[in-house]
């Protein structure tokens, strides 16, 4: 698709030519203002209703409003209950023979087909990341390619590990083998700020293992997971092989609490993961089960600059790194760690930068940060940012005002201006703050050490940002930093599968890295077979 373009993500003030985007911007538009809905399926089956004592009733149903304007509506969404949830898992257990004895080869090719179904269908796809989740135009076609990315990598997977058999022979000469093979159901958790990509990609990496799978996409994102399972089984999925189940977090919980399921694969934040481990833990106790647990989560990330960097591209790559998609990734830049010589004018730099962001209008091209998710989101990053006004070792440095070509309205949306705030000290910021908000933090060299080591000592280690042009000084912090993706003279989002697997450790999560060689293999067992000939 020539909408694709560049792999990465470009971004920033004029990179966008309104013009290039008309021709795909009409298709999308065509579909800004459909009725979407989404329900959870079972079965292949919407379902809306569920069966208590005999008795049917109907699941609630609400209205989800755009975060870029509440005048909008992006769709209606069924969502379900504990109920529903105890039979999508039944079906998906009885499901597994369905799956599992499907070749390699076909389920690789059932999941390119999906990857073809998301770029055929990226019109829809576009919309939906645009008015459900408040997707810039670059952050929805990041999106959409990303997920297609996992889909062909996970089938290539499916092939490979299907072939990779170790063979050995002992002293006597018996002959034993290894292979590869399902591991049963698989519970996945997913997060709205990926809506398509993660939800995809741990769906798909699942299956390519032959395992089936209960999905249970982020609510606030549910319009978009119900469209991508749609094209799921058009490309061939199953009925048996994947459920839908659509709703919250009490949901979630019911889920990964339940008996026979072989793994859950979760995205999402480290409280969440925390949560659900404790859940597979009571729940091992009774049931002797231990399922594996995948969790990918939350960063402090920092990005380190000493006074041999560029100054002109360390803004431009900690802008991006900071406010593209309204700093609403997990790999994103929260703490630009700056030597004391070169500050003051990185600073002023920084500044500049921030003015020129076009904050508004996801819908609009040339919007560089849209909306948040949503009003809680707002208020948690808002108090933060009031937190930090009144703290006597911060100083608020910059905050981008809304674009005046956006005619959204402050009110019946949920912006959070980009903001950028100085401290003395990495420990006042306190967690994750999940949004457009940017630290900086001065050092000096002699104290390196000590700022790595702060670093390290918020427990997350997701990615790190190094710009310096001594080869010494890279590889130092590079061996003391406990990360899972450095970025070195560049910014530090937006890792492309099969190029940069990602994945932190800490608090940032278990491993092993999404879109890399050992994600597929983590979701399959090793079997022995020794032949007595
Ligand atoms: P979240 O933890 O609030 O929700 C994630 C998912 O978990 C949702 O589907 C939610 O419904 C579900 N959930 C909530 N409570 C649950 C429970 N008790 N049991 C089971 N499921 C439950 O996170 P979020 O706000 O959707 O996403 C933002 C967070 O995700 C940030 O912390 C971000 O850093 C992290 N994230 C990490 C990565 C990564 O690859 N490391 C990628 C994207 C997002
Ligand atoms: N994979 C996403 C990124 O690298 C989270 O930004």
């Amino acid at each position: 698709l020539e909408i694709y373009g560049e792999r990465r993500a470009s971004f920033g003030p004029n990179i966008f030519v309104e013009s290039q985007w008309l021709p795909f911007k009409s298709a999308i538009d065509s579909h800004l203002h459909k009725t979407w809905s989404a329900t959870s399926i079972i079965n292949g089956k919407a379902v809306d209703t569920y069966e208590v004592d005999g008795q049917t009733n109907q699941l609630d149903t609400q209205t989800v409003l755009a975060p870029w304007n509440h005048e909008v509506s992006a769709g209606k969404v069924t969502y379900a209950n504990a109920e529903v949830a105890r039979q999508a898992i039944d079906v998906a257990v009885a499901g597994q023979d369905v799956w599992k004895n499907v070749p390699a080869a076909k389920r690789a090719e059932i999941l390119r087909k999906i990857a073809d179904l998301y770029e055929e269908n990226y019109a829809e796809l576009m919309a939906l990341c645009q008015v459900e989740a408040g997707k810039t135009m670059q952050d929805g076609i990041d999106e959409i390619k990303e997920a297609v990315d996992f889909c062909r990598f996970y089938a290539d997977e499916a092939e490979r590990l299907d072939d990779v058999v170790h063979e050995f022979t002992d002293l006597a000469g018996k002959q034993s083998r290894q292979v590869y093979k399902a591991r049963g159901t698989f519970v996945c958790i997913s997060p709205w700020n990926f809506p398509l990509a993660i939800y995809t990609g741990q769906i798909v990496a699942a299956l390519a293992a032959g395992n089936t799978v209960v999905a249970k996409p982020a609510e606030q994102t549910s319009l978009v997971a119900h469209f991508g399972a749609q094209l799921m089984y058009q490309a061939g999925i199953p009925a048996e092989a994947l459920q839908l189940v659509i709703g919250a977090g009490d949901v979630g919980g019911a889920l990964t609490a339940a008996d026979n399921i072989a793994g859950v694969i979760f995205t999402g934040s480290t409280q969440t993961a925390q949560r659900i481990n404790q859940s597979l833990n009571d729940h091992a106790q009774t049931s002797g089960e231990l399922p594996v647990f995948i969790a990918e989560t939350g960063g402090q990330n920092a990005m380190i600059v000493d006074s041999t960097a560029l100054p002109e591209q360390v803004v431009r790559d900690a802008v991006l790194s900071a406010f593209g998609s309204a700093g609403q990734r997990c790999s994103a830049c929260r703490i630009l760690c700056v030597q004391e010589e070169m500050a003051d004018d990185l600073i002023e730099l920084l500044q500049g930068n921030m003015a020129e962001l076009s904050v508004g209008n996801p819908l609009y091209a040339a919007t560089d940060v849209g909306p948040v998710i949503d009003a809680d989101a707002k208020h948690g990053l808002e108090a933060h940012i009031e937190r930090m006004s009144a703290e006597p070792t911060a100083t608020i440095l910059a905050q981008t005002p809304m674009s005046s070509s956006s005619v959204v309205s402050q009110e019946k949306s949920t912006f959070v201006l980009p903001t950028a705030i100085e401290v003395k000290s990495i420990d006042v910021i306190g967690g994750e703050h999940f949004g457009p908000i940017l630290h900086v933090l001065r050092y000096q060299a002699r104290d390196l050490n000590k700022l790595i080591d702060a670093i390290n000592n918020t427990g997350f280690g997701l990615t790190l940002g190094i710009h310096s042009r001594i080869e010494n000084t890279v590889e130092h912090i590079e061996r003391r930093a406990f990360v899972g993706n450095t970025y070195i003279n560049r910014n530090q989002i937006g890792a492309v599968v099969n190029v940069q697997p990602f994945g932190g450790c800490g608090l940032s999560g278990t491993g092993p890295k999404a879109g890399g060689p050992h994600y597929v293999a983590r979701l399959m067992q090793l079997s022995s077979e020794t032949v007595n000939a």
